[in-house]
């Protein structure tokens, strides 16, 4: 898929070989604009994220979301957004993923709930930017306050918040986000991760 042209340069990824373009072009942004997603552009992040692989084939995420338009919903996500992210009330569309604790089919403990789910946070970040659109997940929200003020039962545990929208103009922000925003991105070597046969 083409890579729609943005009114906001791309901060692609200086990748040392070539990888695909919807990984090389997601990035998680500090400034989002208010222009309203799509509907059929929502369908499209959600259905990218239900195509992520799980353990048994549980998919065990969920997402609660709310766009500007939702009201009390949005109200309430907003909410729970730390004050080192309140940048993220710009975005149109928030939301916060869920992970189930256990499978469904046998009531046992899933080790890999979270693992899978942020995969398909990860699949829905990867599809931003064919959408012209851009993502940025969020550890600093409040995580026991998510799980009652979103009625999320006992089970779950919650994932990462999300926020998701058209690129925004970065003159907008504080200018501590603002230098966020143009600040180099940076990732460690892959001699520091990546080890053939064992990690000594
Ligand atoms: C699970 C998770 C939690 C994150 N939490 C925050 C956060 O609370 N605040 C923030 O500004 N960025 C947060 N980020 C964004 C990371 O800082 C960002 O992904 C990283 O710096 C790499 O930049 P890139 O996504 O543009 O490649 C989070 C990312 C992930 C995946």
């Amino acid at each position: 898929m083409k890579i729609p042209p943005m009114d906001y340069p791309h901060k692609s990824a200086p990748a040392d070989v070539p990888i695909l373009e919807a990984l090389r072009e997601r990035w998680s942004p500090y400034a989002f604009s208010d222009r309203p997603v799509e509907n059929d552009k929502i369908r499209t992040l959600f259905e990218a994220a239900r195509w992520a692989p799980s353990s048994f084939n549980e998919q065990p995420w969920r997402y609660v979301y709310a766009t500007k338009t939702d009201g009390e919903a949005r109200e309430r996500l907003e909410s729970l957004l730390m004050p080192g992210n309140a940048w993220a009330k710009s975005a149109f569309l928030l939301a916060v993923s869920f992970a189930k604790k256990t499978f469904t089919f046998n009531g046992k403990e899933n080790r890999h709930g979270l693992h899978d789910t942020g995969a398909a946070s990860a699949y829905l970040a990867a599809q931003c930017p064919a959408l012209g659109l851009v993502a940025h997940q969020m550890a600093g929200f409040k995580v026991d306050e998510a799980v009652s003020l979103l009625g999320v039962p006992a089970d779950f545990v919650p994932g990462s918040m999300i926020a998701v929208g058209y690129p925004g103009n970065p003159k907008d922000l504080d200018p501590k986000s603002q230098e966020r925003e143009n600040a180099p991105r940076e990732r460690k070597p892959q001699k520091e991760f990546v080890f053939r046969g064992n990690m000594k």
